[in-house]
């Protein structure tokens, strides 16, 4: 196992190597594998994990992927500490943690930071910055690193090699704008693995130009390609790889009464059996769930011979336990 990963945040899969994902994937394929192996590796070691929203995957993930390691993991809800109240500074609280457990790991979306774009990323890093223990993004307003990971490692489980492979990215509707962590973090693992992307939405929810530039300078890097569309038969037609998720639109970011008028014109973007009927007929249908049924996709795709979303779910725990034993 490399050392050099030793004490290393994740807040972003594109500030990691792309050789430091590989090692991440290997070793995540091989607790996979033989999980008995690793399972006292972290024996006294434990997780402090914040989460300011809720969550199903990560949180049952996290905990049990600790526990499985022979570690422990702690569950705080913000609210139950000072630093949810707002009468707790983070770099007191994150200095104070980092004192009792080995590794921090946080959750906390855009509403709790007012909906100002990278405000809740800005948050993690001020964490990670006052921690002097590896700090690792449970999912903000801009990234989920750990679900991007899960991704490509469930994309080569099924798939082989992603290189050349058409990986659609598709916006869908939902009654809620959601965060963009989940889509820009698959286009940056996509873009980084050589895929051939096409990035279908509607107009208005264009992505960060950021991620767009990281986008095309990893295509750059890694020969794959990059197009965007609004064209949704184009879109499907041949694609390997089918990502569907929601997200608010940027333009109104903060103002949900002019976001919904913009998005319910779109309130047919639902991925559905005839659109998939466009792809390859080995192709796979992904979604890091929760998924609203009969809105973002039917369940005909969602409980089809294409959807892989269960062993996409259950990937998180495999690249976790990998990420943690590679950071701590
Ligand atoms: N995909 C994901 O992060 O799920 P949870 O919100 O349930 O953690």
């Amino acid at each position: 196992m490399r050392s050099d990963l030793k004490g290393r945040d994740l807040i972003t899969t594109q500030e990691w190597e792309l050789d430091a994902i590989e090692e991440t994937l290997r070793l995540a394929s091989d607790v996979k594998r033989r999980p008995q192996a690793y399972s006292d590796v972290f024996k006294g070691k434990s997780l402090i994990m914040l989460f300011f929203n809720p969550s199903t995957r990560t949180r049952l993930s996290f905990e049990i992927g600790m526990t499985q390691l022979g570690g422990h993991a702690v569950y705080m809800e913000a609210d139950s500490g000072w630093i949810g109240k707002g009468s707790e500074s983070i770099k007191d609280t994150a200095s104070v943690m980092a004192r009792y457990g080995d590794a921090i790991a946080i959750r906390i979306f855009p509403n709790v930071t007012g909906w100002r774009y990278g405000e809740s990323n800005r948050v993690v890093r001020e964490f990670a910055l006052w921690a002097d223990v590896p700090v690792i993004n449970m999912e903000c307003d801009m990234f989920h690193p750990c679900q991007a990971l899960a991704d490509i490692m469930t994309i080569r489980e099924k798939k082989g090699d992603p290189k050349g492979k058409k990986f659609l990215l598709s916006w869908a509707y939902h009654p809620n704008p959601l965060p963009c962590s989940v889509p820009n973090s698959a286009l940056l693992i996509s873009t980084r693995f050589g895929m051939d992307v096409t990035l279908l939405h509607p107009e208005g929810f264009e992505l960060d130009e950021q991620i767009m530039k990281w986008a095309r300078k990893n295509v750059e890097e890694s020969g794959g390609s990059l197009q965007v569309t609004s064209n949704v038969e184009e879109a499907y037609d041949g694609a390997d790889v089918v990502y569907v998720k929601s997200w608010g639109s940027l333009k109104y970011y903060g103002n949900p009464q002019e976001e919904k008028k913009l998005r319910v014109k779109f309130r047919n973007w639902t991925c559905n059996e005839e659109l998939m009927s466009l792809t390859k007929k080995d192709s796979i249908f992904m979604h890091c769930l929760p998924i609203r049924r009969n809105v973002e996709a039917t369940d005909g795709v969602i409980d089809g011979p294409h959807s892989v979303i269960y062993d996409e779910a259950e990937n998180r725990l495999h690249v976790q336990k990998a990420v943690l034993m590679l950071v701590l």
